[in-house]
């Protein structure tokens, strides 16, 4: 059955590694069959969650600026895949934010069931990402009809559009979208 699938690359970059693993992943699930959609959070405005926990009763946030239609996007998406570049091996600043700001969705009937994590970081091995790992798990462990599928870690990429390069990568981002 064809899923809403959500792509959300948070890197800021031109040529950014993370986001043209995100963008095969779009590739792949739009291939399977699904209806897929790719945000990137450049040039969009995001500013910081104030903790004031309106949200929680009315569902919406009081901050005026791109994050509410993006949160929109996130709870009626089956699956969400979102593409991260790893910074002092955690998640970014800007997925961080975006993230809090998705807290409306907390009490809502919110649709995604499935999550996928795309890193990309200058170093290898599994230390580099457990703890962007960690931030996503725990904040869809708060989602609690919501499972965090599968991490793909692309270790080794440094420069702008080194993932381009990388063919056992680009495959991997494939087949994760081909199979959520
Ligand atoms: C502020 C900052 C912090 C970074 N911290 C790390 C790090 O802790 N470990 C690492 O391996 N790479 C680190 N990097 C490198 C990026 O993860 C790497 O360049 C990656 O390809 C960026 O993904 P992008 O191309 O999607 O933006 C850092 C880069 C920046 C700008």
């Amino acid at each position: 059955m064809a899923k809403k699938v959500l792509v959300i690359s948070s890197s800021l970059r031109n040529n950014s590694n993370s986001e043209i693993l995100a963008k095969q992943a779009a590739k792949g699930a739009q291939d399977a069959g699904h209806d897929v959609e790719f945000i990137t959070l450049k040039g969009k405005t995001l500013n910081f969650c104030k903790g004031c926990l309106a949200c929680q009763k009315t569902m919406k946030c009081v901050i005026r600026d791109d994050a509410s239609e993006i949160c929109g996007k996130v709870g009626n998406a089956d699956v969400l895949i979102f593409a991260n570049p790893i910074y002092y091996y955690e998640l970014c600043g800007q997925l961080k934010t975006l993230l809090d700001r998705c807290n409306p969705l907390y009490p809502s009937d919110y649709k995604f069931r499935e999550v996928y994590l795309i890193t990309a970081s200058a170093e290898d091995g599994d230390e580099v990402y457990q703890t962007a790992k960690c931030g996503i798990q725990g904040w869809v462990d708060c989602f609690e009809k919501a499972r965090l599928v599968e991490v793909l870690s692309g270790g080794g990429l440094s420069d702008p559009a080194d993932a381009e390069n990388s063919e056992a990568y680009l495959k991997a981002a494939y087949e994760l979208g081909k199979n959520v």
